[in-house]
């Protein structure tokens, strides 16, 4: 027998609650195994509601103490509680109160959602569905209403007590051991935007004055020791609400602005108003222990959080299916503010290489949706790649369609018409409508579709008339339960390059709408005819990624050499690097397949070259250039059949190839390039860092003496930036001084519980032959933690996704590892579970015994009789 998998929840059948609850006073009397939530609200029934019509409210894994209506306690036949609902069989016709006790048990809140301790603070995770694990409630976003909250607690174990809005009151009581607080938010939220924390925590402070010259108090709580890590967030911090009234002229509301960093949590970060709660590895940093990566990522999650109190906070969604309203909205911002702050084409092009390699593959197999759904089993299952990613694709789409006035004229008018509202994507395009005159029906079949369109584009180039001919189609391949897609509004940014490399102007065009430099595609073929030009021009598609598909161009080796040295462009001059680096990799992997010796095309070995000495590229953009493609990109490129030993093979011997034909530019690269003075995080600095290291990265396998010049850059290293890679090269490439460095490293980081993450993940994605055997040790090790969620994506998230030759090992040990241990986790953590289970999402491309392999270890998870309904949901989905 296996557990029931859980009603479907549908877009079409959304309906307004019966009633609403507009306030809430909740007084919560913390105790580590029985907190006494009470919570008074009032509540009044909808016009349209028939009187007497129950009200239904949501819980999960409540225990009711005591009910009140009105202040006096109800009879037993008035109302039906069990620990996942409370309906009232009566209410009043008119406005009441209703008290309502209900005890819970923080300690043993191992799903970290709702009320939880983590290293002994109090914490709380209300999104999506985590109110209701505090008290009954209508835990949909589109319930709005005005929370106070009191806070007891001991005095000696919780000298901090917060929650949302500005603080009202403290106070002692009598016996003088317990202190309490008092917060008030006046702006009406939902329930999934609550929060509370109540624990012994070190403050980091200063002050930001807005635009208006409003004073707000801002506060980075941390535990004791790490304050001095707390530097890089609060700066993040100012500069994202400054930026915010620069560029979108949003200010802050509230009097204070809390941070609060966690150990244990789900997810990145939380954005409760006016107290946002973070996972601490996007909060603390220092140069010994964080990667410029890891600065790069707390300066985007803190402005991504920061930035949701317009686009979440103030203007909420009004259901789970709009997700994207505030994700997809909010990603874009926090991506424009990064690309403000450092390189734009160095952060477009970070943004689009994640895109491929999570968004494309979830769209391209079983767990595809659309950006939004319109029928989910579990939500939490549904804060995905496409949400996030592709969500915010589609809004930088809608601002390159309209142009930057309009886009913003359409913002303007959303900000100001849906302030307060609890709202949907059809409102939020209307607004868009409605400022700019222009009709967006057809371009919402990007909420609508999922799977991503194939682009095709042929071209021809007639002398005689002089004109150049795109043919262009496009076709959504085949997604599962959807019908055939329809043709989508693409707007395609292009270029047409001379004969030297400067863009030809467009005097004359037919067949498709232009404007500027971007040409819409909007039907399933069609032909565009360019005049006037002189002699046959080489074409730079899709420039700056306009639009998240899948590009299908044949295109001439020797025109992608031209591209890499000249595209104006630098999105597209690293997508063609790229291309040649891939053209070449599929071609090596499948002389691997058929026992071919493999020899590398000069092609890539000479644009590696150009690439690496072009001084008008640059360190970032150079560094990012001379990355070859992921094996997951290369394995997705192939599309079905996939062997990742080939793969892994063939970008081994490419690798090497490059890094022999240039090893004296590599050397000289990886060893003079550092940046002068201290560490800074800025991203020059960090470019240079990228650079040196990713040309250590070919020495490593080309030099002579490699081994030394790595274990010496990892010694001396004053950063971790330059020390992690290092690590990492010493470690993949099973230099001798392997064992040794690792052990030195855990000796200098065993207390630094996120630097030990970097440790465990460096072994977790070693391709050596026996490095399922070496993860099993690991989670043996006295510092692994199966209920820390950032320890366990170090070691078996990282592994399941980021070690494609040992997660899908011809004798099954890595699927079944991860099979196993998300059973394990399930039982504790199911959104950890069901994170771990979605890397088993492209097996179906994999060879015969590889899927066969993936599908009986999906089966036996399936098998299972207690699987979580997160889990459930994942593991149907995946072998449907
Ligand atoms: N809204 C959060 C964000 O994107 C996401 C989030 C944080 C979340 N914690 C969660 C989603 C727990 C589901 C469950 O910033
Ligand atoms: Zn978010």
């Amino acid at each position: 027998m296996r557990s029931e998998t859980a009603p479907a929840i549908r877009l079409e059948d959304y309906n307004p609650p019966a009633y609403r609850i507009d306030t809430v006073y909740l007084n919560v009397e913390l105790e580590p195994k029985a907190t006494l939530v009470t919570a008074t609200m009032s509540v009044h029934r909808q016009p349209e509601t028939a009187e007497g019509t129950p009200l239904v409210l949501d819980g999960d894994e409540l225990t009711l103490k005591a009910l009140k209506l009105n202040g006096e306690p109800l009879p037993a036949s008035a109302f039906a509680a069990s620990d996942d609902r409370l309906e009232l069989r009566t209410p009043p016709g008119e406005p009441f109160e209703l008290t309502l006790e209900t005890e819970i048990d923080p300690d043993a809140n191992t799903k970290l959602m709702g009320l939880y301790r983590s290293s002994g603070t109090y914490c709380t995770q209300c999104e999506a569905e985590g109110f209701r694990r505090i008290t009954y409630f209508l835990d949909r976003p589109d319930n709005l209403a005005v929370y106070t909250t009191r806070l007891v607690a001991p005095k000696a174990t919780c000298p901090v007590l917060l929650a949302n809005g500005n603080p009202a009151e403290t106070g002692d009581l009598e016996t003088g051991s317990r202190h309490y607080a008092v917060w008030h938010d006046p702006h009406p939220k939902p329930a999934y935007l609550f929060a509370l924390v109540a624990g012994d925590l070190a403050r980091v402070t200063d002050t930001f004055t807005t635009a208006s010259g409003r004073p707000v108090t801002l506060n980075i709580y941390v535990e004791h020791g790490k304050q001095d890590r707390c530097g890089w967030a609060m700066d993040s911090l100012k500069r994202s609400m400054r930026w915010d009234e620069e560029v979108f002229g949003l200010e802050y509301d509230l009097d204070v602005f809390n941070i609060v960093a966690v150990s244990d949590f789900n997810m990145g970060a939380m954005e409760n108003k006016g107290l946002n709660i973070f996972n601490d590895k996007y909060v603390l940093a220092d140069p010994e222990t964080a990667t410029d990566q890891d600065y790069a990522n707390i300066e985007a999650v803190i402005a991504h959080e920061y930035f949701h109190n317009w686009t979440g906070n103030r203007i909420t969604c009004r259901d789970w299916f709009q997700l994207c309203l505030k994700e997809g909205l909010t990603v874009f911002r926090d991506q424009e503010f990064s690309s403000d702050m450092r390189s734009r084409a160095v952060k477009r092009i970070s943004d689009v290489r994640l895109l491929k390699s999570h968004q494309f593959p979830e769209d391209a197999g079983p767990l595809a949706h659309p950006v939004r759904p319109k029928i989910y089993h579990e939500i939490n299952n549904f804060y995905t790649a496409t949400v996030y990613e592709k969500g915010a694709e589609v809004v930088r789409m809608l601002k390159t369609l309209l142009g930057d006035d309009a886009f913003r004229a359409g913002l303007d008018l959303y900000f100001d018409r849906h302030d307060g509202d609890a709202t949907t994507i059809e409102a939020f395009l209307a607004c868009f409508e409605d400022a700019t005159g222009s009709d967006l029906s057809r371009f919402s079949l990007w909420y609508e579709q999922a799977g991503t369109p194939v682009v095709t584009v042929e071209t021809e180039y007639d002398p005689g008339r002089m004109t150049f001919e795109l043919s262009l189609s496009q076709e959504i391949p085949p997604v599962p339960g959807q019908k055939t897609g329809k043709p989508a509004v693409i707007p395609l940014r292009f270029g047409l390059l001379g004969p030297n490399g400067e863009d030809l102007e467009v005097t004359s065009a037919e067949g498709a709408q232009i404007s500027g430099d971007v040409l819409i595609l909007d039907q399933a073929r069609q032909k565009v005819r360019f005049g006037n030009i002189a002699s046959r021009p080489v074409l730079s598609l899709l420039r700056g990624f306009s639009a998240p598909v899948r590009l299908d161009q044949q295109q001439d080796p020797q025109d992608l050499v031209f591209l890499a040295a000249h595209d104006r462009d630098p999105f597209n001059r690293w997508q063609a690097v790229q291309d040649i680096a891939m053209q070449d990799l599929v071609r090596l992997t499948a002389l691997h397949g058929d026992g071919h010796p493999p020899v590398c095309s000069r092609n890539v070995i000479d644009v590696f070259g150009a690439t690496l000495r072009d001084m008008s590229l640059d360190e970032a953009l150079r560094a990012l250039a001379l990355t070859l493609p992921g094996e997951a990109d290369i394995a997705q490129e192939i599309g079905k059949n996939v062997n990742p030993d080939h793969i892994h093979a063939a970008r081994a011997v490419l690798r090497r190839e490059i890094g022999r034909a240039h090893v004296a530019a590599f050397l000289e690269q990886a060893t003079e390039l550092v940046p002068a003075g201290a560490y800074a995080p800025d991203a020059a600095s960090a470019g240079k860092r990228a650079l040196a290291n990713r040309a250590l990265h070919y020495c490593a396998v080309s030099a002579s003496g490699a081994a030394g010049i790595v274990l010496e850059r990892f010694t001396s290293a004053d950063n971790m930036t330059d020390r992690l890679a290092a690590l990492t090269l010493l470690v993949h490439d099973a230099m001798p001084a392997k064992d040794e460095a690792l052990e030195q490293y855990r000796a200098r980081y065993e207390h630094n519980s996120l630097a030990m993450d970097k440790w465990f993940m460096t072994q977790a994605t070693d391709p050596g032959p026996e490095t399922v055997e070496k993860v099993r040790d690991l989670m043996i090790h006295p510092l692994y933690d199966p209920t820390n969620p950032n320890r366990v994506r170090a070691l078996l998230q990282s592994f399941a996704t980021g070690n494609p030759t040992q997660f899908a090992r011809p004798d099954g040990a890595g699927f079944e590892l991860i099979a196993e241990s998300a059973l394990e986790i399930d039982k504790r953590n199911p959104q950890v579970a069901s994170r771990l289970l979605t890397s088993f999402r492209s097996w179906r491309a994999l060879d015969p015994q590889r899927s066969a392999l993936a599908e009986s270890a999906l089966l036996r998870v399936s098998s299972y009789e207690n699987l979580s309904r997160d889990s459930r949901d994942i593991v149907d989905r995946s072998l449907q």
